[in-house]
């Protein structure tokens, strides 16, 4: 049996939670500084990690309290450390190093972008093997996961993340930080058919975002103030969809599994989750989504990634700012 308190402070979120063998949460707490952030329009890294200074000690105290767990019940101290903002990360891992040395636990340092794929296992039945679309402000990616272990990626971004584009092109809109959730909000009143815009095909289960993002500007530069804005999001928004949901079929279809995990913060997207409810309705795949609060940022995630995958970590462990992945796809995209 385990019960993991886990930290997350990847980015702008403050995020505590303890969760019993991989699925059952007993608390999930998320201090968010979107309110901070928005009047710069992005997240500051130095500022995020100022707040998550402050309010760490709370959150994780809140989070006992809410679970009704006392330190000596714990199993494990884990924590996300990477990718994400180096200052942010220190934050959270310096925590969890503290925690983990005063009440003598072992410390498990997890992905961030790993612990996104076991949001599915919180309160859920999910076992492998399935087909998994991670999408995220950092990451697009496809992956197959034939264990609860070791998923293998079939293919990535090359360029912008899903989420990134979202954020991108919601600037460009002039709509309000965070893009995504304001490009899914406004896009419902308008006509995706409007524009046509190109979906980024690149050869195999890659994509490619921002051939798309540079589509949407020169169309901007075309027309005439006021911009029919719903009508731009809702294109645009079933361009990056449209992608996403026909290469996640695809490679379903090629590996032979009927099962789909959606995971990341774009995975909280309206219409995406629409295209691929309608596809269960239709009996072709089995769908797995994680509620809204385990898309986005949170620890719970993070507690669940350590009962399955974590491996114990010394106090000399450190942070890292990008995925080994993203790297290697970005050097091999340099060679070509
Ligand atoms: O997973 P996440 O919370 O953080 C990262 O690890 O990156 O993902 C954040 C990303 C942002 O780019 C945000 O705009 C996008 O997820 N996002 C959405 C929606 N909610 C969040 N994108 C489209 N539609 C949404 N409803
Ligand atoms: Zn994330």
């Amino acid at each position: 049996m385990s019960l993991i308190l886990a930290i997350e402070t990847s980015c702008d979120e403050t995020a505590a939670a303890i969760v019993e063998d991989g699925r059952k949460v007993l608390a999930n707490c998320v201090d968010s500084q979107i309110a901070i952030h928005e009047k710069y329009g992005g997240v500051v890294p130095e500022v995020a990690a100022r707040h998550h200074l402050s309010a760490i000690n709370q959150v994780v105290e809140e989070t006992l309290r809410q679970a009704a767990i006392k330190p000596d019940q714990l199993t494990h101290i884990a924590c996300t450390n990477g990718p994400g903002l180096v200052g942010t990360l220190l934050v959270g891992l310096s925590c969890a190093k503290a925690l983990a040395w005063s009440w003598s636990k072992p410390l498990v340092t997890i992905d961030h972008l790993f612990s996104h794929v076991y949001a599915n296992y919180l309160d859920s039945d999910l076992e492998p093997p399935f087909i998994c679309l991670l999408v995220s402000g950092g990451h697009s990616q496809l992956m197959k996961f034939d264990s609860y272990k070791d998923g293998e990626i079939l293919g990535q971004t090359f360029d912008d993340a899903a989420g990134e584009a979202y954020d991108k092109v919601a600037r460009l809109l002039g709509l309000e930080y965070p893009g995504g959730p304001s490009i899914d909000r406004i896009a419902r009143q308008g006509n995706a058919k409007a524009f046509r815009f190109p979906e980024g095909v690149v050869e195999g289960f890659n994509f490619s975002f921002s051939g798309l993002k540079t589509a949407v500007l020169r169309q901007v530069e075309k027309l005439e103030e006021p911009l029919p804005t719903e009508d731009l999001a809702a294109s645009f928004q079933d361009a990056v969809n449209r992608v996403l949901f026909k290469k996640s079929v695809q490679a379903m279809e090629s590996a032979g599994i009927e099962k789909l995990v959606l995971a990341g913060g774009v995975a909280a997207n309206s219409d995406l989750r629409k295209r691929f409810e309608n596809l269960q309705e239709e009996g072709k795949a089995r769908i797995y989504m994680p509620p809204l609060k385990y898309c986005t940022d949170n620890a719970a995630m993070v507690a669940s990634a350590a009962h399955f995958i974590g491996e114990e970590a010394g106090l000399d462990a450190s942070v890292y700012s990008r995925s080994p992945s993203r790297r290697k796809a970005k050097s091999a995209r340099l060679k070509n």
